[in-house]
């Protein structure tokens, strides 16, 4: 089969509507199949049953450290220096520096400190829903399930509100694909991020707060914990995932109860069931499609296959979290399966720090809004919503809601 089959076009906008069979026949014909990423215009190897995405993010030969790879790496290659200033963090490193910068975020993001943002978390929701209660009508991610998790991150880290909006717009440039290849506008956002993040810098060592920056600043004034450029890496990193993220949480979520009406009156009957079901809202159609980038350092063999020495290998966790051998009836969006073991938070060492965080905001956010809006539907032909371009984040476009 050539590199560039179209037999399995992940990228296709028909694709990005309904992802699921095309994973189904990858699964069953080409559990590990190298394709090419159209934007990036690398390889790719993409690997789509549930065993083998848990032994890829278990297996310690590949790396997530870009400088490790030998330099005809296309991967390498893209590189440049504002990326470069703003990559140097956890999701991209292995151990030991993995463990170093991992340990100097974890406490902050325990359950027992997350479930202390309770409270914040429901009154910011509550605002969101009081703005745009009067018209009857909202696009729901713009209005609701984009600004509730940015809010909160922002304020966990100590960003000014005012300055939230710039972010929106960095973060959205560097996680969307670069249309016909062109990586300057990324380069650019990066450029700014770090500007941006010096000077709120400079103003915080001068007027510690009691919030993430100043805690890390201190780590960083230490000396030996952390970097200048693992530092504003960190932030880059905490800032996207808490963008970029929860908000197709919510999105996916209640794009599904909506298709699932029998599923969604459950719900609102019982909503104590909101934990198994925002469990498997993840599931069926989390939020993080494929994982980040893995690399084989050097030649290497998986699942029979060899990955030659720079090239990408990613696990499809969509394509995972649907495998029949894993669960039964997959295809079904079922609020209180059980058991429910979905990776959508990935797997291993690099397990989603934020999951706490992330299923408190989501299951407050779900909840409220069902019991605020009794009269929740779509507002456009289900068949019209547009979804976002790539492959890595899975989310809609917009979500036109009625109430
Ligand atoms: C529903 C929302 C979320 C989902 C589905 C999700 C999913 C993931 C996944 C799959 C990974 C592993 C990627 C890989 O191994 O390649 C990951 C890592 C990570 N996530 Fe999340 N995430 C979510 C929300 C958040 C939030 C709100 C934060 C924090 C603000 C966060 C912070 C992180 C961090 C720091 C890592 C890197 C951990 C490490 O390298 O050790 N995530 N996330």
């Amino acid at each position: 089969m050539s590199s560039s089959t179209p037999r399995y076009d992940l990228w296709a906008q028909e694709t990005r509507a309904n992802p699921v069979p095309v994973y189904a026949r990858m699964r069953q014909e080409a559990p590990l199949v190298r394709l090419v990423d159209p934007y990036y215009k690398i390889p790719v190897w993409v690997a789509t049953r549930y065993k083998d995405a848990v032994e890829l993010m278990r297996d310690s030969r590949f790396t997530k450290d870009v400088r490790k790879l030998p330099d005809s790496s296309p991967s390498k290659q893209m590189r440049s220096g504002s990326f470069d200033a703003i990559s140097q963090h956890m999701l991209s490193a292995d151990p030991p520096d993995h463990t170093r910068l991992r340990t100097l975020v974890s406490k902050a993001f325990t359950p027992r400190r997350v479930e202390e943002l309770r409270s914040r978390v429901t009154a910011i929701a509550h605002r969101l829903l009081d703005a745009v209660q009067p018209s009857g009508s909202m696009d729901l991610l713009d209005a609701f399930a984009f600004p509730l998790p940015v809010t909160v991150i922002a304020e966990m880290l100590g960003v000014p509100q005012e300055d939230q909006e710039q972010f929106r717009e960095w973060t959205n440039i560097v996680i969307n694909p670069p249309t016909d290849g062109n990586m300057k506008p990324i380069e650019a956002a990066g450029m700014q991020f770090v500007q941006y993040f010096q000077g709120l810098m400079a103003r915080r060592r001068s007027e510690p707060r009691d919030d993430l920056l100043s805690a890390l600043l201190t780590a960083e004034e230490q000396g030996d914990r952390l970097s200048p450029i693992e530092l504003i890496s960190m932030l880059f990193l905490l800032l996207v995932a808490g963008h970029e993220t929860t908000v197709n949480l919510i999105g996916n979520g209640v794009w599904a109860l909506l298709q699932h009406p029998e599923q969604l009156e459950r719900l609102r009957a019982n909503p104590a069931l909101i934990d198994s079901a925002v469990e498997e809202m993840l599931r069926y159609r989390g939020p993080v499609e494929t994982t980040t980038q893995r690399w084989a350092p050097q030649d290497l063999e998986f699942r029979g296959q060899v990955i030659p020495a720079g090239e990408t290998v990613v696990a499809s966790l969509l394509a995972a979290d649907h495998d029949p051998e894993q669960f039964a009836e997959p295809e079904r969006f079922d609020i209180t399966r059980e058991p429910n073991r979905h990776i959508a938070f990935g797997f291993g060492i690099h397990f989603c720090l934020g999951a706490p965080l992330a299923r408190l905001e989501g299951t407050i956010a779900i909840n409220l809004l069902l019991k605020r809006m009794p009269r929740l539907r779509l507002a456009e032909d289900p068949a019209r919503l547009r979804w976002r371009d790539g492959i890595l984040v899975n989310g809609l476009q917009r979500l036109p809601v009625a109430f």
